[in-house]
């Protein structure tokens, strides 16, 4: 089977960046799952879809066509029905939009053969919330990446604080450790880790430590 490396966990583990890296140094492919749900949330705003309406936003799931632009040296853009929505994606309101339509069956249905695709030579590492549990169960190597609430609450004051936005420490904390209860809670694909994952804590490690111990992970 074309081999897959999955990284799920909690929003601020670090997953994003780690889960490139190691595709990077691999040459496998790289899945970011996150983005697919975030351009359905982001399809939804551009044509007003009801935000209660699951039909609606499943049909809007089954027929927006996203694609990822490689570009030399820099991340890859991501295009929505052929529109280049990089910087939209990355928007607070994008990630609310994805969190919410992310607990619709109906929508998650809708994406899962699409993520399956790219499972393509010479690998795949796919990053999210479902890869090792519900996407690809066979995955050869699964890793369940978390950071303490107070690491993850830390990294996501720093980059506010560098875009300006005025916030606290404290608000954070209180709203990622709710968060988490959400997750884990939700009835479709709950955060959890697949029984054959290993968990990887990245908090106070640095970023090139981690892509080491999981690549140490993979078979030779
Ligand atoms: O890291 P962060 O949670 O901010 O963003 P993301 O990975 O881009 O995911 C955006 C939202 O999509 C998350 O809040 C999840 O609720 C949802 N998601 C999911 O349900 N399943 C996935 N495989 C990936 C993302």
């Amino acid at each position: 089977a074309i081999p897959v490396l999955t990284i799920d966990g909690p929003s601020g583990s670090g997953k994003g960046t780690i889960s490139r890296a190691v595709a990077r140094v691999l040459g496998w492919h790289f899945l970011d799952s996150g983005a697919l749900y975030r351009a359905v949330g982001v399809a939804a705003g551009w044509e007003d879809t009801d935000l209660s309406d699951p039909d609606a936003l499943q049909r809007l799931a089954e027929r927006t066509v996203v694609s990822f632009k490689d570009v030399p040296e820099s991340e890859p853009r991501v295009l929505v029905d052929g529109a280049d929505a990089t910087d939209e994606l990355r928007t607070e309101t994008a990630g609310a939009a994805a969190s919410a339509i992310a607990a619709i069956p109906g929508v998650r249905a809708a994406l899962v053969e699409r993520q399956r695709a790219f499972r393509q030579l010479p690998g795949l590492v796919a990053d999210g919330r479902d890869m090792g549990t519900i996407i690809f169960p066979d995955a050869q190597t699964k890793v369940f990446l978390t950071a303490s609430a107070e690491e993850r609450a830390q990294r996501r004051y720093k980059q506010l604080i560098e875009k300006g936005v005025e916030v606290t420490l404290d608000s954070l904390l209180r709203e990622i450790i709710a968060r988490d209860a959400r997750d884990a809670q939700r009835p479709v694909a709950p955060l959890k880790p697949a029984d054959d994952a290993v968990l990887v804590d990245s908090s106070g490690v640095p970023i090139d430590q981690v892509v080491e111990q999981v690549l140490s992970l993979l078979p030779e």
